[in-house]
């Protein structure tokens, strides 16, 4: 029978079992980035339609093709947020972050909409985890950035990783270098799909964002065109200062990188430096995350000049790989289950209250027998069975038994704590049991 209602294509349910490893892959990199001093910042799920326009570009695939737009019933033209650097910007202009201190340093997590085909690593909802140093144009900024992006991954497990790097210079370089790209392509044009000559007129960087494998091999410089021309061949000087600045400081730092002279990144905002990380074991959809500096991106919000960079992965992807390779540590083992008697059904909620201050517990809602409280507990994966025997009781003692090795001591109700203690953690806790 077929279900009536299923999550929307692209979307999907994270089930337990799943949601272990996510939670385990948001908490490290939590964690790096509060080492990295980074502040926390969460802002709407949906913006002005506008908003994104505006910095994303009108041109570019994201706005053009992907945004869930929607009109809300106060005819305001909405947008679900496809990405979350506009919105750190917006926000960094809306409360006057610039008078709070000069540099700021941001990280965001949660989902993000982009309306295409959903495939392997794409979705229609994607989570992503994202990091922005606002109010610095120096070199050392990117560089830091390149550094925690690298250390998040480590964090993951993913060793051994490099970063592809390339600068997009200034905006006037972008306009030349789209000039001589086009001269480059236009003896191939017959030859490139109909979304590629399009590009060729409106933004022929974009051409360069092709998964086609015959364009590719153009590309490449097969098929007579010759070698690909390279942008950080025109950059103005200052732009070519910061992009060995950036590059003499990731490898001060050992951080395997290389030019990648086609990586020219999907949205429009970026100057200067764009850089990604790739697994191409994910087929198509093969970007780990990326980012890059976009000093002009607060100017076009309506803010003074006001330079940035960032990064953000996508989750989801960092998730299926993470699966793939068995990088996430088991989650950790269960807990104790508490079996009740006839006489002490009511004493099972509230010993279980007490010891959920420090331990996992669970009991049996439903007043089954011995039996079926023996097997659940085995079912639920718990350590151990803690057995309110009504005998055992009167005297003020429980049964504890470790469910692995069989193990089992009657201990008196003050003692069980330390003994659950010794028994699951290896440690002392310090509570009281009323
Ligand atoms: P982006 O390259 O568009 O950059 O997205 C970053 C990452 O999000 C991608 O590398 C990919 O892993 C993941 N991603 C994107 N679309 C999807 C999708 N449909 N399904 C699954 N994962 C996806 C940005 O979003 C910029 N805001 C990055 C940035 C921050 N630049 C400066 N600061």
């Amino acid at each position: 029978m077929a279900l009536k209602h299923q999550a929307p294509r692209g979307t999907r349910d994270l089930l337990p079992g799943e949601i272990e490893r996510w939670q385990w892959a948001e908490a490290r990199a939590r964690d790096v980035l509060e080492h990295y001093g980074y502040r926390e910042i969460r802002t709407p799920i949906f913006e002005e339609v506008e908003l994104f326009a505006r910095t994303s570009g009108e041109a570019s695939e994201v706005v053009q093709k992907e945004m869930y737009r929607f009109t809300d019933l106060g005819e305001r033209e909405l947008a679900l947020r496809p990405e979350g650097t506009a919105s750190v910007c917006r926000a960094y202009l809306q409360h006057g972050m610039a008078s709070l201190g000069r540099i700021h340093r941001l990280w965001y997590l949660g989902p993000m909409f982009r309306y295409g085909r959903p495939q392997k690593g794409r979705y229609r909802q994607f989570w992503q985890v994202g990091a922005e140093i606002i109010g610095t144009p120096a070199p050392g900024a990117d560089v830091e950035m390149i550094a925690l992006f690298v250390d998040l991954f480590d964090a993951w497990g993913f060793k051994d990783l490099t970063v592809a790097i390339n600068s997009l210079g200034m905006p006037e370089t972008r306009a030349r270098y789209a000039e001589k790209l086009r001269a480059w392509l236009a003896p191939a044009r017959e030859q490139l799909s109909a979304d590629s000559r399009q590009r060729l007129e409106v933004n022929p960087l974009r051409v360069l964002d092709t998964k086609d494998p015959d364009e590719l091999k153009l590309l490449g410089g097969e098929g007579g065109l010759g070698p690909l021309p390279h942008l950080i061949d025109l950059l103005d000087a200052e732009s070519r200062e910061h992009f060995d600045a950036v590059r003499a400081g990731l490898t001060a730092l050992g951080i395997a990188h290389e030019i990648d002279h086609g990586l020219v990144r999907g949205l429009d905002y970026y100057t200067r430096t764009a850089f990604e990380v790739h697994d191409r074991s994910l087929g198509a959809q093969s970007a780990l995350g990326g980012g890059g500096r976009y000093d002009g991106l607060i100017e076009a919000l309506g803010g003074p000049p006001t330079p940035g960079v960032g990064f953000s992965i996508g989750l989801d992807r960092v998730l299926l790989m993470v699966e793939e390779k068995g990088f996430a540590p088991e989650p950790p083992a269960g807990g104790i289950y508490i079996v009740a008697m006839e006489g002490t059904r009511l004493v099972a909620p509230m010993l279980a209250r007490a010891l959920r201050q420090v331990y996992t517990v669970d009991y049996d809602l439903e007043g089954r027998g011995v039996n079926a409280q023996m097997k659940a507990a085995g079912k639920g994966g718990a350590r151990a069975v803690m057995l309110l025997g009504d005998d055992e009781w009167q005297r003020g003692e429980v049964v504890l038994k470790e469910l692995k090795t069989g193990a089992q001591q009657t201990v008196p109700l003050d003692g069980i704590v330390e003994a659950l203690d010794r028994m699951l953690m290896g440690t002392t806790s310090e509570m009281e049991i009323p």
